[in-house]
């Protein structure tokens, strides 16, 4: 079968949904209903990536990263699509069990968890006796025996080798992730003997694509000798979980992920085990279902570029600043469609004071006027989750295509509920932002 015949036998829809695939007008009452810098996301194109994953990976159990789009909403819709969801705080497991998705389907992957976060999720699991904890150090073992934890625990194993769209997202390998290979059979041993030893973990990183593929194809198959080694020892391995990090398209021209062929490879390079294989995606399954809005309000010619300012910035946007992240951007225009205006090199830049605070810079794009709407592309995945009040800029609201509001835009009193003396010197007339 080829990828697009696979695809629409699941109803998976297209391998990919482009910028320029989001209906203008659409896109444009939304921002006129709800104001701007706007987050739209579409749980439908959700589905579609959780049946591409489903069709790629039959067999696989297939835990959505909620860390990349934790709204309820997307973690009713994934687990609908028969996903369970891995959650990366006690935060995340609390809101994924409110969500209603039972125990049996919340992994928690714990990373150097704080007295807290243990103490919660181990009360989340005397409820939930199904949960699955994975842990990444002995010592982290240990604090969950002392609270009485005896319940399914997998092992985070450090791979020694990574993958990721840039090097602050390359997990595997980086000694603060995992128990080296070297160090796993005794630790599993021990889980085996005191735990519900629930399988091994490891994560290569981040947003893996091209020439990255074969690093995370050799982290499988370490992965799979080890497994075949504890099995040869006598302990059974229920599951090998081989981490998330499926790389979506940014650039308008990248060809999308050969998920099929990702399949493939890592069936091939896990070779045969006695457990089930699991993968943990999250850009994959929200990047291409959201998109940010937000409207041009100053324009300026400088001698190398025009620089549109907008409404949105790093604190709305987080991923240009922190990793280079290219994202695409389409001008929407205010009245009428601006695609037939000279394209000019446009640098788009957020109302913050830093210089890192741009979501492009330079690029070819019809000439911005002021009132323009701006689309950024790509945006579901960690885009509103690392949204920031970094200069008292309240939180964006985030609504679906249909209107239907996930996140209610911040307000100034939200922003400053916490600070003591600014909450008792607000003024009652003092407008908000
Ligand atoms: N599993 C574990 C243990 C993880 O730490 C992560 C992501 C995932 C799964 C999901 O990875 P994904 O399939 O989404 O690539 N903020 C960065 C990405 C950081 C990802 C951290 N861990 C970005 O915006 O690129």
């Amino acid at each position: 079968m080829s990828d697009e015949e696979r695809a629409a036998a699941s109803d998976g829809g297209p391998a990919v949904r482009r910028l320029d695939d989001w209906d203008r007008s659409t896109l444009e009452a939304l921002a006129a209903e709800h104001g701007t810098p706007l987050y739209v996301f579409d749980p439908a194109r959700v589905r579609e990536n959780c049946r591409r994953l489903r069709a790629a990976f039959p067999d696989a159990e297939i835990q959505y990263a909620a860390k990349a789009h934790t709204a309820g909403e997307t973690l009713q819709t994934v687990h609908d699509e028969g996903l369970a969801v891995e959650c990366a705080s006690a935060g995340e497991v609390r809101r994924a069990l409110r969500a209603g998705i039972p125990g049996s389907d919340v992994i928690y992957t714990a990373v150097n968890p704080p007295a807290g976060d243990l103490d919660s999720v181990v009360e989340a699991w005397q409820e939930n006796p199904e949960l699955t904890i994975t842990a990444g150090a002995a010592d982290t073992v240990d604090r969950l025996a002392e609270r009485g934890f005896d319940g399914r625990l997998r092992l985070r194993i450090n791979p020694g080798v990574g993958a990721g769209h840039h090097e602050k997202v390359v997990t595997g390998g980086h000694p603060k992730f995992g128990v080296g290979l070297d160090r796993a059979p005794d630790i599993a041993a021990r889980i085996d003997g005191e735990f519900a030893f629930a399988g091994i973990h490891a994560h290569a990183g981040s947003g893996i694509s091209g020439d990255d593929l074969a690093n995370h194809r050799e982290l499988v198959r370490r992965m799979g000798d080890l497994a075949r080694e504890l099995e040869a020892d006598g302990i059974p391995v229920e599951t090998v979980d081989v981490g998330g990090g499926f790389g979506v398209p940014y650039q308008e021209d990248a060809p999308a992920l050969d998920l099929d062929a990702v399949a493939d490879a890592t069936r091939e390079a896990l070779g045969e085990i006695d457990g089930r294989l699991a993968i943990e995606p999250g850009r994959y399954v929200v990047a291409d279902a959201g998109v940010l809005l937000t409207r041009v309000n100053t324009v300026k010619e400088a001698p190398s570029t025009v620089v549109a300012g907008v409404d949105a910035g790093m604190t709305t946007l987080l991923r240009p600043a922190m990793y280079d992240a290219y994202h695409a951007v389409r001008n929407l225009g205010s009245e009428g469609d601006p695609s037939a205006r000279e394209q000019v090199g446009v640098t788009v830049a957020g109302p913050v004071c830093e210089t890192a605070d741009l979501l492009c810079e330079n690029r070819p794009l019809p000439r911005p006027e002021r009132r323009d709407l701006l689309a950024v592309g790509n945006a579901g995945a960690y885009g509103y989750e690392m949204a920031s009040t970094y200069n008292s800029r309240p939180r964006p609201a985030e609504v679906t295509v249909d209107g239907e509001i996930l996140r209610r835009r911040e307000t100034l009193a939200d922003v400053s509920r916490l600070d003591a003396a600014g909450d008792s010197n607000r003024r009652t007339d003092e407008g908000d932002v």
